[in-house]
């Protein structure tokens, strides 16, 4: 930890929760129209008001030196649509950090397979809700399935630790919990379940009570098949998990069933130059207007900014928000 973070861990709340884990959201564009994750099937979003690459390495930066960051993930919309990306990771690994990691769908991973590997990233998290062609198509709306898994072979062969995110929903991909299992564990890969969250349109509507499929009902799909025990997950994980004897490890994104809240050290940073404490609280607080400062003048502002932005986190359970997950980077 640099001497600046160490100093500023005073940015604690009542619960004695800290902010050092990261979220940036590159953009909020995306080359998927996923079903849970926006309504119309609309995609892409102006870039107008996007930061450029060197004011995100700069606010990634200042994050680190104000709140004690050890830990970054580039999310977006879909970070690797971003013409920003190459620079950002550049910059971004070069921060000393002692984790970076991706988050994508995957549709262009073939296209920058090579400067993830080169960037010396560890790890990367993949989205992918199932092993369907067809399915796939009408979940994501866009996209191919085969290029999404030539990409996690381009990635595991260029030895990165691959996770697998899948949303399960009834009646719509919940017959493809084992078979993303199975292809998960022989290869390695550990796969995450996560609850539907009831996130942007879903909150107005009662598809995500006839889609959502909960912690229960996947281990007790999964327990047909498979013994398995819980086991260790870091302090704030997203994810509870569980190891499957000879076979591997799972986890499940218990968003409603077993929250993290009080456990969340996350905090967001949008592709426009927001910051958001929760993903369950749509308020925000731009620090675009710090970036040209110097860190004299920019840490006890954004100090300040940080502190109202942990009382923005909820205290035990997930409620869920408006917001549209790729905006803030889901
Ligand atoms: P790891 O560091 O590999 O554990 O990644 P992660 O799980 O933190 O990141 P990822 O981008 O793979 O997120 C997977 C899922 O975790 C998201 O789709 C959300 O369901 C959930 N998640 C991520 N961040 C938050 C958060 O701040 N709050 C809540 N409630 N859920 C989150
Ligand atoms: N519920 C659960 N997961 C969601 N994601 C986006 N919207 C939702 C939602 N409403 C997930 C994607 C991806 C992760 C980053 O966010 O599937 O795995």
């Amino acid at each position: 930890m640099n001497p600046v973070a160490e100093e500023n861990n005073l940015i604690v709340d009542r619960q004695g929760r800290s902010f050092r884990n990261l979220r940036i959201s590159l953009t909020a564009a995306c080359n998927y129209a996923c079903t849970y994750c926006v309504p119309d099937g609309k995609r892409l979003q102006a870039a107008a008001y996007e930061l450029g690459a060197q004011e995100m390495i700069q606010a990634v930066r200042l994050l680190i030196a104000t709140a004690g960051i050890d830990k970054v993930r580039i999310t977006g919309g879909e970070p690797l649509l971003s013409p920003k990306f190459g620079e950002l990771l550049k910059g971004i690994m070069g921060l000393g950090l002692q984790d970076v990691s991706l988050t994508t769908n995957g549709q262009l991973l073939p296209r920058h397979a090579n400067d993830i590997i080169e960037s010396k990233m560890k790890r990367i998290n993949v989205s992918l809700d199932t092993l369907n062609r067809d399915a796939f198509r009408d979940i994501a709306r866009s996209g191919d399935l085969n290029t999404v898994l030539h990409g996690i072979e381009l990635m595991q062969a260029g030895g990165l630790k691959v996770k697998i995110n899948m949303v399960p929903m009834r009646g719509v991909n919940d017959d493809q919990i084992i078979p993303l299992l199975e292809y998960s564990l022989e290869r390695g890969i550990e796969l995450r379940f996560i609850e539907l969250m009831n996130m942007g349109h879903l909150q107005a509507s009662p598809v995500h009570g006839q889609q959502f499929y909960s912690m229960d009902e996947i281990l007790a799909c999964i327990s047909e098949r498979y013994g398995f025990t819980r086991t260790d997950a870091p302090f704030d994980s997203t994810a509870v998990r569980y190891e499957i004897p000879g076979h591997g490890t799972f986890g499940i994104i218990a968003n409603e069933s077993e929250p993290f809240c009080k456990n969340c050290t996350r905090l967001r940073l949008s592709s426009n130059g927001d910051l958001y404490g929760c993903l369950s609280n749509a308020r925000s607080q731009s620090i675009r207007e710090l970036l040209p400062l110097s860190d004299e003048e920019a840490v006890p502002q954004l100090q300040t900014i940080l502190l109202s932005a942990l009382g923005d986190k909820q205290s035990d359970n997930f409620s869920g928000e408006v917001t549209v997950m790729k905006f803030i980077g889901g």
